[in-house]
């Protein structure tokens, strides 16, 4: 049997003490990978840079020794492989071209040449399956399509994925088309990471929470499904997360339907509620929530260890509900691994 503990819980395994990582573990609140990223000059140069990609995805490795580390990239670089252009701007976000008529759909890149501008993604991840300590398991991602549908159509983050919601009312046939071509490009991205040595993949849909009803099968569901299928076909026994993030009631009968081995998390609802509701289908992860990383104290010890306990009785990976803020103490972070392991 396996040692990596990541694995051993994704297969259903109840294990003394959960295994740890976190969401944006390598990232602004450590002064190493702010260092790191000036040297590579911007966040876009870091992700496409194989040697400093690496680099910071170790520094929380080597920092913490958490059970897993996650491939440094965005979610954001699988749809600028599929031709618009991309950039970040300085304590705002991620802006990008718009996607939203059927003319532009069609002028995408065929998913076959996403690899010229996603081969340092693979390079990155075939320096981590090198040099990561033995016990660490590499996980690998990407968006899913429908988050990743609304920063192509707004061109940008907003709160409530208007733009995104406007066109699949105004030009369903277009938006469909959008996500078909993300989802099919997905498969194929994925499938060369876990080529190149990722041993788990995450499928991050941060705004599936505004899908509601049959829109949520449509759009959140059913893509998950279809690419979990395709790279489970083509990599037999591929372990594989999915985020539906904020779906509430969503989660219930989310794994089995998508057929993913853990389902992660937020932190919209109780962990005593999804030991309840989520965990009886397999192994969950999270959901402390990020900002007990920023305010630390009794209140971070007393609620480690209300998840640790509510998911006991199940396979469980600890984790943060959302990905932990620039504004965090890396001191918290310390503490909270501290309070699962000795829980
Ligand atoms: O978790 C990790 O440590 C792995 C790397 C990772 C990043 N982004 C690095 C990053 C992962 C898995 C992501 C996923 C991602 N990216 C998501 C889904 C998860 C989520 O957070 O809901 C989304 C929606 C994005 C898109 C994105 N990237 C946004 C909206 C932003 C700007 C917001 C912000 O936090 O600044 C980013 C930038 C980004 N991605 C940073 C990091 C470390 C900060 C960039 C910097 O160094 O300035």
């Amino acid at each position: 049997m396996t040692e990596k503990t990541i694995l051993r819980a994704l297969a259903g395994k109840i294990l003394p003490t959960p295994p740890i990582w976190m969401m944006r573990q390598a990232g602004r609140y450590l002064p190493e990978y702010r260092a790191t990223r000036a040297q590579a000059g911007d966040f876009l140069s870091l992700c496409y840079n194989p040697d400093l990609a690496a680099e910071v995805t170790l520094q929380p490795i080597r920092r913490f020794g958490f059970d897993a580390a996650i491939l440094f990239a965005d979610i954001l670089l699988l749809p600028q492989a599929l031709g618009p252009k991309l950039w970040f701007v300085e304590g705002e976000g991620p802006r990008m071209e718009t996607t939203t008529t059927m003319d532009q759909v069609r002028a995408l890149k065929s998913k076959d040449l996403i690899h010229d501008t996603l081969s340092p993604v693979y390079e990155t991840v075939k320096i981590l399956a090198r040099e990561l300590p033995p016990q660490t398991t590499l996980i690998g991602f990407a968006g899913a399509p429908w988050t990743v549908a609304t920063y192509m159509i707004a061109g940008r983050g907003s709160k409530d994925q208007g733009a995104a919601h406007a066109l699949k009312t105004a030009d369903r046939a277009t938006f469909v088309a959008l996500i078909d071509i993300i989802t099919e490009a997905t498969v194929d991205y994925l499938s060369e990471q876990v080529k190149a040595g990722a041993e788990v993949v995450k499928l991050f849909d941060s705004w599936a929470g505004s899908l509601k009803g049959d829109d949520f099968v449509d759009f959140a569901l059913k893509p998950a499904a279809r690419i979990i299928s395709a790279l489970k076909a083509l990599h037999p026994g591929l372990p594989v997360i999915a985020f539906p993030r904020e779906a509430g009631d969503g989660y219930i009968g989310f794994g089995a339907a998508v057929g993913a081995d853990c389902v992660a998390i937020d932190n919209s609802v109780t962990p005593e509620w999804a030991a309840a509701h989520v965990q009886p289908g397999g192994c969950v992860q999270g959901n402390l929530s990020p900002v007990h990383m920023v305010s630390g104290g009794e209140d971070l010890v007393r609620e480690t260890r209300r998840v640790v306990t509510a998911f006991r009785k199940g396979p469980h990976i600890f984790n943060l509900g959302h990905g932990i803020t620039p504004d965090a103490n890396p001191d918290n972070v310390a503490l909270m691994i501290e309070t699962v392991r000795s829980a």
